[in-house]
């Protein structure tokens, strides 16, 4: 099964999950290129992104488009989704339990796509994978976790709110495809050692 096909199987298999919360909104499973480098993943769908069945298509994703096109990329070449792929009834932060039910497919999701950095934007995607990290001291920073690369960066609804973290969000954007390129040699690399039980399997 290539990676085309195995996304496709993923998708099917979480639309027939019933033990999945949320099942009042619609799946977004995610959408771009399998074959990306980067991989950009939020914390869950809002209004628009639920009514279109698609990750990042309101004010917050019009900002990512802009940042992705900034760089000379286009959206197809990268691959867009969510740590929580349902909408929480009025935009409310998703629930522990919601999380935890969702992760296993997010994981067999990244473990398909294989990506050569993931990008968690935002607090909450980037706690995920790094629990111990503050947002507004390590956005822009690289760090290794496993074999991963996790690059995490503000989100792009802060950047909206402010324009320091606007300013931040851009600058540290406009590095990524550099950071790309020199992934193994890069010097400032944080090497993350520590695990907790959500990420088992994970990396
Ligand atoms: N915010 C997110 O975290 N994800 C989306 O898909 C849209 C907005």
């Amino acid at each position: 099964m290539d990676k085309r096909e195995a996304l496709k199987a993923l998708e099917e298999e979480m639309e027939k999950d019933l033990s999945l919360p949320l099942r009042e909104s619609n799946l977004v499973f995610g959408e771009g290129s399998p074959d990306c480098e980067a991989m950009f993943i939020g914390e869950g769908p809002g209004f628009y992104e639920d009514k279109m069945k698609r990750p990042f298509v309101g004010r917050a994703g019009q900002l990512l488009d802009k940042l992705i096109l900034g760089v000379g990329w286009k959206r197809e070449d990268v691959y867009i989704t969510n740590v929580v792929k349902r909408r929480p009834p009025e935009n409310r932060d998703p629930l522990p339990e919601e999380i935890t039910s969702y992760v296993p497919y997010l994981t067999r999701q990244i473990e398909i796509i294989n990506p050569r950095v993931i990008v968690p934007l935002g607090r909450f995607a980037m706690n995920y994978f790094l629990p111990n990290a503050k947002i507004s001291r390590d956005q822009g920073k690289l760090f290794k976790l496993g074999e991963r690369f996790i690059y995490p960066l503000f989100h792009p609804a802060a950047a909206l709110r402010g324009t320091g973290t606007l300013n931040a969000l851009t600058e540290s954007f406009i590095k990524l495809p550099e950071v790309l390129k020199k992934l193994d040699s890069i010097a400032e690399v944080v090497l993350v050692e520590e695990k907790k039980d959500s990420q088992k399997g994970l990396f």
